[in-house]
């Protein structure tokens, strides 16, 4: 069963440590990195960062975002792209300029493909890294849309869909048929480089991948198991992963 006090309990301490983070940048007169997830676990997060904009003067003018991920082929208006999703959540109701908002795009011509992902990683890099970055997991154990067989080294990159993603998806786009067969996606190892990742799963269908990724083999076979290699990970879950 899900605990929705343990879920928001999770997304306030995360957004806590995001608010001193980005304090701490202000200080220095530097900005935040932050990459970001879309999909339902972590709006709660999202919602309590709109509430410390709105109730503790939280500003995000010095905060860059890179979200992990969009569907090839989706307008950037469609109710189901990651770009309407983070404008619906987050971007929508605080005060971080357009400008450092980067998404992977969901219409880049096959001619391009390469050199825009090359430069979604050069602009992550120019800008010093991610500080922090926001994860959920699917059930096949995938980390942005690094699905079963991705690499630990990969890059940002365009990806086939597995179809237990697309089976997750399938009810959102009125049908299996109807999801989008590609995505543009973070690498492993970009993930990777981030200096602080906080990985949320939340409810009994996350159990196992989670349980995996923290106790099982580090493979190819559940990307998510390659953040055994990062020495700064904080699973934040709902349930006991001791238990069957
Ligand atoms: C989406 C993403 C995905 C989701 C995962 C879980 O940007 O990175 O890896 O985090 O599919 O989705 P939800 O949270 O909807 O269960």
């Amino acid at each position: 069963m899900i605990s929705q006090d343990t879920i928001d309990n999770h997304a306030k301490l995360i957004a806590f440590q995001i608010f001193t983070a980005i304090e701490q940048k202000k200080q220095n007169n530097e900005h935040l990195v932050l990459g970001l997830a879309t999909g339902s676990t972590p709006i709660p997060l999202y919602q309590e960062l709109i509430r410390l904009h709105q109730e503790a003067n939280l500003s995000f003018e010095n905060v860059y975002t890179f979200n992990l991920d969009e569907y090839c082929g989706l307008s950037e208006n469609h109710s189901e792209s990651y770009h309407y999703f983070m404008h619906k959540h987050l971007f929508d109701h605080i005060d971080i300029p357009t400008k450092n908002i980067f998404i992977p795009s969901s219409k880049v011509e096959p001619v391009f493909l390469k050199d825009y992902c090359v430069g979604y990683e050069k602009h992550i890099q120019e800008l010093g890294g991610i500080d922090i970055q926001i994860l959920g997991i699917g059930r096949n154990g995938h980390i942005g849309f690094n699905e079963p067989g991705s690499s630990g080294v990969s890059i940002t990159r365009k990806i086939e869909l597995h179809h237990i993603t697309k089976r997750d998806a399938a009810s959102a786009f009125g049908g299996f048929d109807f999801v989008p067969t590609h995505a543009i996606t973070m690498g492993m190892k970009t993930i990777l480089s981030a200096k602080q990742i906080y990985l949320m799963a939340f409810g009994e269908n996350k159990k196992q991948a989670i349980k995996q990724a923290i106790l099982g083999d580090i493979t190819d076979e559940l990307p998510a198991s390659f953040l055994q290699h990062h020495n700064n990970v904080s699973y934040c879950v709902d349930f006991n992963i001791n238990t069957k």
